[in-house]
């Protein structure tokens, strides 16, 4: 129950301590990233200083935290002239570049023969706001707009939990206007697509339009929703405000203020140091929580930087050093549809050639039907292409605008659609009810399925077969000679002498390598079936638990299941594949080429480690990552990726990641490679 108005002065303290506990907590969960309240909590904060302040709505402060939502929609928005421009920066693309505006920097200030030190940081990939705070609350917000005047975005920004309503500080200055990016973290694009795609909504390219579209909401519940969040990089106009020396000292002094900066940044000097945080920026840029395309330099000294002034629009003491874009436009030329080993039929955008992410990319996936029609990408479409790190480039959306003709209904120009009959061999496509892939229904018979089976049969985790690649099946397969993984071992050197590129030396070693390949262990011949929803892991269990193939093929759905990790979907493509009697009869002939040996079931494997999972991380002195794993699964111990409750040692070596921390937290056992050999060898003491 609230007090009445009697209380009045213990309520308005009470109101004061629920908004700095709230603006404590919304600091440390959004700008320090530790949060220390739980939702719950938070929730109960906020409603009580709701209470206060609809029952005395004198207590209303603008740098409330009640009052980041709840603003009614605009009708458009206000425009905001910039008192000191807002610029942008010239770009380098390579080291030569860089290295000629430090010299241009050198030469400005007159000194040749010195190295300059430089504030570094990351280029943030979102949209430059300016924020203004009048004696420390927050006031106005604004976009950059043309450099010399934005629009008035304030009501958005205050849904931004990340943005301080009030500085944190004991005597704010009369005015601070602080310069960044506003941006959406990848988790929360992600999960706002997410969102779209179930209700069937638009979906965003990637989190620089998503904040872009999300900040420019005339209604700020929308933005509120949206989860954006904010790096400042730089102040603008300040008054009643002794600036430091340094920018990196000005980034420190924001950072007391509880403005959110990026634990990024550095101080380097000249060009080397420049390159060195160039490229490990670089290295970690998959691995930030944002999208960065580059990094800035800037010269750290401010009476520098006042030196140097601007050339046009871009100061000369500043640079953006860009990475290779990972995203270009480029032309639909043709959707081909590729047939996998299970039969799954994945439409394929045929590019015309374009460099992204350091590569020339001329197919790109497009997944599945669904994903097709939610993009809608026609043949002759420009489409934004999207390749990051190692993964497979891919289509992200069409750039409408850029569509040659949109009526949609005109014949030379339709929506894609799937075939309806296999494209390799004509036969019916299916989709069944829940699954994304459309898929060829003619199983083995389908030449291209065949060629995949086949290819995965050979490769280097499951029978090891070098030497039998993609062309080589495809000749084999195309003439006949090959039909299922039990031909292989009746090749002949004959058969092979008249393929094409293949010399008798080749021909020789390939049919050595065939040999060398019978007797493999169970896990690998089972993995090698290509059983669907069957991987490496999962071939292993069920190797270690069933021992033989026959007890395995026998095995029912319910004792399948009696294998860790191994649930109704599995053991019903177990079940399938068991069954079908043409995968018995390659098993049989498998058999009689002795293509692998069956080992004894779990209950006789005398494995120490029977069941113990360990996580390995960093570098061990002596042994390589595959050989601790072989070591620990030949005693039946199984290795996993991350650490949890369920990880009974850790394996560190040098430079651990945060497995050890985690392990460490959690009270693992930590192993390093000594103690490690022991238990392996059954003399430590378990
Ligand atoms: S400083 C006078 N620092 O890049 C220098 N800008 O091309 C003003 N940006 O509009 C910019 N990260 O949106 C600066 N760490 C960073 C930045 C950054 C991203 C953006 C900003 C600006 C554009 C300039």
């Amino acid at each position: 129950m609230l007090a009445g108005p009697a209380d009045f002065p213990g309520i308005a303290a009470r109101a004061a301590q629920l908004r700095a506990a709230i603006d404590e907590a919304n600091t440390r969960y959004y700008v320090l990233d530790a949060p220390t309240l739980s939702d719950a909590e938070y929730d109960r904060l906020l409603r009580e200083l709701q209470d206060i302040e609809a029952t005395y709505p004198e207590l209303v402060m603008p740098d409330s935290p009640t009052q980041r939502v709840g603003a009614t929609p605009l009708k458009a928005f206000s425009e905001v002239a910039h008192v000191i421009p807002m610029l942008s920066l010239n770009n380098a693309f390579s080291e030569a570049e860089v290295a000629a505006f430090d010299r241009r920097v050198r030469e400005g200030l007159e000194q040749d023969d010195k190295v300059i030190e430089y504030a570094v940081e990351p280029k943030f990939d979102g949209l430059a706001v300016a924020l203004h705070y009048q004696r420390g609350v927050f006031v106005q917000g604004a976009t950059r707009g043309d450099g010399f005047s934005g629009e008035d975005v304030s009501a958005n920004l205050r849904t931004i939990h990340a943005i301080p309503m009030r500085l944190a500080m004991r005597n704010p200055p009369e005015w601070l206007e602080v310069r960044g990016e506003v941006l959406m973290l990848r988790r929360d694009f992600v999960r706002l697509n997410e969102i779209a795609l179930e209700k069937g909504e638009k979906i965003f390219v990637n989190p620089r339009n998503a904040a872009a579209g999300s900040l420019r909401q005339l209604d700020p519940k929308m933005t509120a929703q949206r989860r954006l969040s904010f790096f400042a990089y730089g102040v603008g106009r300040v008054q009643g405000f002794e600036l430091p020396d340094t920018h990196a000292a000005v980034m420190d002094r924001l950072a007391e203020m509880r403005l959110p900066v990026s634990s990024e940044r550095a101080v380097v000097s000249g060009v080397d140091g420049l390159m060195r945080y160039f490229e490990a920026l670089g290295a970690r840029r998959e691995v930030l929580p944002f999208d960065i395309d580059g990094a800035v330099y800037k010269v750290n000294r401010l009476a520098d930087q006042a030196a140097l002034g601007f050339v046009s629009r871009a100061p000369r003491f500043a640079i953006a050093h860009k990475y290779p874009a990972q995203e270009e436009v480029t032309q639909v030329e043709g959707i081909d549809v590729q047939v996998g080993r299970t039969g799954a039929l994945t439409p394929v955008a045929r590019l015309k050639p374009v460099f992204v992410g350091g590569v020339t990319v001329t197919n790109a996936t497009l997944h599945n039907e669904d994903e097709v029609r939610r993009k809608d990408v026609r043949v002759g479409d420009s489409v934004i292409v999207r390749r990051a790190g190692d993964v497979i480039p891919e289509v992200v959306g069409v750039v409408l605008e850029r569509r040659p003709m949109l009526d949609l209904v005109t014949p030379e120009y339709p929506p894609f659609s799937m075939p309806v009959t296999c494209p390799e061999c004509g036969a019916p496509v299916v989709r069944l009810d829940g699954e994304a892939a459309a898929r060829c229904s003619n199983g083995l018979s389908c030449p291209a399925q065949r060629k995949q089976a086949l290819i995965h049969f050979a490769s280097r985790r499951a029978m090891d077969i070098e030497g039998l690649g993609d062309k080589l099946v495809d000749q084999l397969v195309d003439k006949g000679l090959l039909q299922t993984p039990a031909d292989l071992y009746r090749l002949e050197q004959a058969q092979l002498a008249g393929l094409e590129r293949m010399a008798d030396r080749s021909a020789e070693n390939l049919l050595q390598a065939i040999e060398a390949s019978r007797g493999r262990e169970l896990a690998r011949f089972i993995f090698a079936l290509g059983i669907r929803n069957v991987g490496e892991q999962t071939a292993k269990d069920l190797a270690r638990h069933f021992g033989n193939l026959d007890a395995l093929a026998a095995a029912d759905e319910s004792a399948l299941q009696q294998v860790s990790d191994v649930g109704p979907v599995v053991a019903a493509s177990m079940r399938a594949f068991f069954s079908e009697p043409h995968n018995q009869s390659v098993i049989k002939r498998l058999r009689l080429a002795g293509a692998w040996k069956d080992g004894e079931a779990r209950a006789n494997v005398a494995g120490e480690l029977l069941g113990k999972t360990f996580v390995l991380t960093g570098t061990l002195p002596n042994l390589s990552r595959d050989a601790a794993k072989a070591l620990i699964e030949a005693q039946g111990g199984k290795v996993a990726g991350s650490v949890s409750k369920k990880t009974d040692y850790v394996v560190a070596g040098a430079e651990p990641g945060s497995k050890f921390t985690k392990a460490q937290e959690l009270g693992i056992r930590i192993l390093d490679e000594t103690t490690f050999l022991d238990l392996i060898n059954g003399g430590g003491n378990k």
